[in-house]
């Protein structure tokens, strides 16, 4: 214990302390640890409170500040929304494990659950659900700007530009334009959440319809809200078009899966974006760009495409080789906080059985299972704690249920989207918020006279950037 507290501490790097000048003892019986600047002798006692001490004070104290790149070990928010014990696999939404709300709930009663802290009751419920499924409408304008994109543009980047265009449409929502506490007014705040939730779905299903040339669907009628996604990606000419009730309940606990992850890097990202006081639609742009990049919301997209390279089991311990070598990453393993089996990874496997009984086993399976059996007896993996996540499984179900790859992250933005507003409403009403404002540790110069253009020497730079053959041509002398 001495040693791990050392050790944490040994990393509160000043511009001029050596770490080794830090000691920390856990004091005996008491909730708090003691730390000793070497530089001059002195100790002071810091309160533990929830696991955390307030970093601020080492600043106060010692104008020490904490290195923490990736934010490993670093607390800033306190939310009680979602928990995760990643050594154990467990994951609870306001205090539900993740296994009974995917099997008794629906999304929307989950969504619900994480915004406002209770299961809603049946009232609540038909309330909420109302003011959502009228929100699944969006103004005309969406869809003529939507038009617009290039016919092959990835939906994620659709998806990004729509909703932080939303905010356009509702200025009496802007805090920059309707005043600073605009959102102090609960009504209004609400009005926000329901109309994103409600609409993101639809801007999702024209994203995919505009790809492949079809025109857009509006919301069906008396449906529910991943049966109106579904509804909205698919219907052609059928009047009373109805999707599978199967792959609409695979869709809907695929959706409460998803809902939310505490402060995984997209939600960071709606906090820290909330904390300037810019729009909720803006935030939740922000937020789908962070979702877009391949370590996050992007893996499962990363898995497909894997495993469609290694093609066939015989090919997995090359691949494996390649990965442990370094040249290679396993996507769909791995977690910053599951050091165990992702829980929703064990529920995607159980979905993806019933997604295959209607429309047929999608092959990749096989070569997901051998390579999962593969990588869990490896020493590499297990020595580093790599489990599935929630990533592993979900391609495959969304390969066999048809989407195209790049649409992979779009099904995840949807229901993340419920969390990144918990996360906004949570951070809204904390007294202890501020604005997000990390440090750096400088390392640059700090003697640079300024060299007027004719006396500068060359100092080589990665200054070289690519010409495509038609550039070099048009500017050839
Ligand atoms: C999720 C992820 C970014 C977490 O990263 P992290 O917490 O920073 O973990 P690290 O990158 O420090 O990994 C620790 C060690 O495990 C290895 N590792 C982590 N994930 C790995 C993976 N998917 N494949 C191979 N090795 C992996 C690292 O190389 C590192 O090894 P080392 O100790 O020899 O240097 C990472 O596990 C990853 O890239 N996974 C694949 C992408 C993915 O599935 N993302 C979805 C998350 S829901």
């Amino acid at each position: 214990m001495a040693n791990r507290a050392t050790k944490i501490v040994a990393q509160l790097m000043g511009e001029d302390v050596d770490p080794s000048q830090l000691t920390v003892v856990p004091t005996a019986g008491k909730s708090s640890i003691t730390v000793t600047d070497n530089r001059n002798g002195t100790s002071k006692e810091y309160e533990i409170k929830d696991g955390s001490v307030v970093a601020q004070q080492f600043w106060t104290d010692s104008k020490i500040r904490l290195y923490d790149p990736g934010y490993m070990n670093t607390v800033n928010c306190t939310s009680r929304i979602c928990y995760i014990d990643g050594p154990k696999g467990i994951l609870l939404y306001r205090g539900i494990p993740i296994e009974q709300l995917a099997m008794k709930s629906t999304f929307l009663e989950v969504s619900y659950l994480c915004i406002y802290g209770n299961l809603p009751s049946k009232k609540q419920l038909n309330y909420f659900s109302n003011r959502v499924m009228k929100h699944t409408y969006v103004h005309e304008d969406i869809k003529g700007m939507m038009k617009s994109f290039r016919y092959n543009s990835h939906p994620m980047g659709m998806l990004v530009s729509t909703v932080a265009a939303v905010s356009t449409l509702h200025p009496e929502a802007n805090p920059a334009l309707a005043g600073q506490n605009v959102y102090d007014d609960k009504r209004l705040r609400n009005k926000q959440m329901h109309r994103i939730i409600g609409s993101m779905p639809t801007m999702a299903a024209y994203a995919y319809r505009h790809r492949i040339g079809r025109p857009y669907v509006d919301p069906g009628d008396g449906l529910g809200y991943a049966e109106n996604f579904l509804y909205m990606l698919d219907k052609l000419n059928q009047k009373d078009y109805k999707p599978h009730p199967t792959l609409v309940r695979a869709m809907d606990i695929l959706f409460t899966l998803h809902a939310d992850h505490e402060l995984n890097c997209s939600t960071a990202a709606m906090r820290h974006l909330a904390s300037s006081g810019v729009d909720v639609y803006t935030c939740v742009a922000g937020a789908t760009g962070a979702l877009y990049g391949p370590k996050h919301g992007g893996a499962n997209e990363a898995v497909l495409r894997m495993l469609e390279e290694i093609g066939s089991v015989e090919n997995i311990p090359d691949f494996v080789e390649g990965v442990k070598k370094k040249t290679r990453r396993l996507m769909g393993f791995g977690h910053r906080v599951y050091k165990n089996y992702d829980p929703r990874a064990k529920i995607i496997r159980g979905i993806a059985e019933d997604v295959f009984s209607v429309l047929g086993k999608e092959p990749l399976i096989e070569v997901a299972v051998a390579l999962e059996a593969h990588a869990l007896k490896d020493p590499y993996f297990k020595k580093r704690n790599l489990y599935p996540n929630v990533d592993f499984f979900s391609g495959l179900i969304y390969k066999a249920m048809g989407f195209p790859t790049d649409f992979f992250p779009v099904l995840f933005a949807i229901p993340r989207t419920v969390g990144w507003l918990s996360h906004w409403n949570e951070f809204l009403d904390d007294k202890e918020n501020r604005i997000v404002r990390p440090r750096q540790k400088y390392l640059g110069e700090t003697s640079h006279d300024y060299t007027e253009l004719a006396a500068r020497t060359e100092v080589p730079s990665d200054l070289q950037s690519y010409s495509t053959s038609e550039s070099k041509r048009r500017g050839a002398i």
